[in-house]
């Protein structure tokens, strides 16, 4: 540990200030959740074990926006139906105890079919067809309205899933967003569908204003304009 002397000093992060700087990273939990719609003890202990270990922030999941269904793979867990947030919020509990900081990841499949552009890939591996901008709108409103939830049952912070080509990442590459509206082409279009997502998370929010400032993190891939070997992450077909 001597080549990191911070890692176990305190961290200011906005309005959070973590005990140390070891931050765990989300993993999806349907299998510990049997595809319940909320989680199970088994899923409770996994991550309230990371913060028994001593975690700064423990982050938990991803879950999908939108209404909750199982893809077989993917935790999904309810955020509105009420026992489930009884759980939901136990969980956060049982990760405060250790004077651990609780986020929760959110991630969006898109409904119907759909992708950024014809033909990039889907998360089944399936090539989608090119999401119209009121679904987009849609799926806006989830994560704003998931966010907000997720404050009132005591996550202190939510990182938004923008990496691994997920549905909404796929936007950034210039691999996979071939679109000719204003979310497609210049960097500053690519961009665009992931700050309006933020803005309207910051808007509806129910966070004071001091708040407001660093409940948010994010996964983004470092080269989204390359295609790694084995194609499906990059979200392009192979060939
Ligand atoms: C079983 C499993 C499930 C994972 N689920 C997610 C997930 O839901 N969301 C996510 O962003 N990363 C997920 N990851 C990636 C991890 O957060 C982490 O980035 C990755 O395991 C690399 O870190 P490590 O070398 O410490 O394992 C998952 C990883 C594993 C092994």
């Amino acid at each position: 540990m001597s080549r990191y002397p911070l890692t176990l000093s305190p961290v200011r992060v906005g309005p959070h200030m973590l005990k140390n700087r070891i931050i765990t990273g989300p993993s999806t939990m349907h299998c510990l959740s049997y595809g319940q719609p909320y989680p199970t003890e088994a899923a409770m202990r996994y991550f309230e074990s990371r913060a028994r270990a001593g975690a700064g922030l423990v982050t938990v999941a991803g879950v999908s926006v939108g209404p909750a269904t199982d893809d077989g793979i993917h935790t999904c867990w309810d955020l509105f139906k009420p026992n489930c947030t009884n759980a939901l919020a136990e969980l956060a509990e049982r990760i405060h105890f250790y004077g651990t900081k609780a986020a929760m990841e959110l991630l969006a499949k898109f409904p119907d079919g759909y992708a950024v552009s014809d033909g990039a890939l889907r998360m089944n591996g399936e090539p989608g067809r090119e999401i119209p901008t009121d679904v987009m709108e849609q799926v806006k409103d989830w994560f704003a309205a998931d966010a907000a939830i997720l404050r009132s049952l005591g996550y202190d912070a939510v990182m938004l899933e923008f990496g691994h080509s997920l549905p909404v990442a796929q936007f950034l590459s210039p691999l996979t967003n071939r679109r000719t509206d204003r979310y497609g082409g210049s960097t500053e279009n690519r961009c665009r569908y992931i700050n309006e997502i933020v803005r309207a998370i910051r808007g509806e929010s129910r966070l004071g204003h001091a708040h407001r400032r660093a409940d948010l993190g994010f996964r983004i891939r470092g080269r989204g304009d390359r295609p790694r070997r084995g194609a499906a992450h990059s979200g392009v077909h192979p060939g």
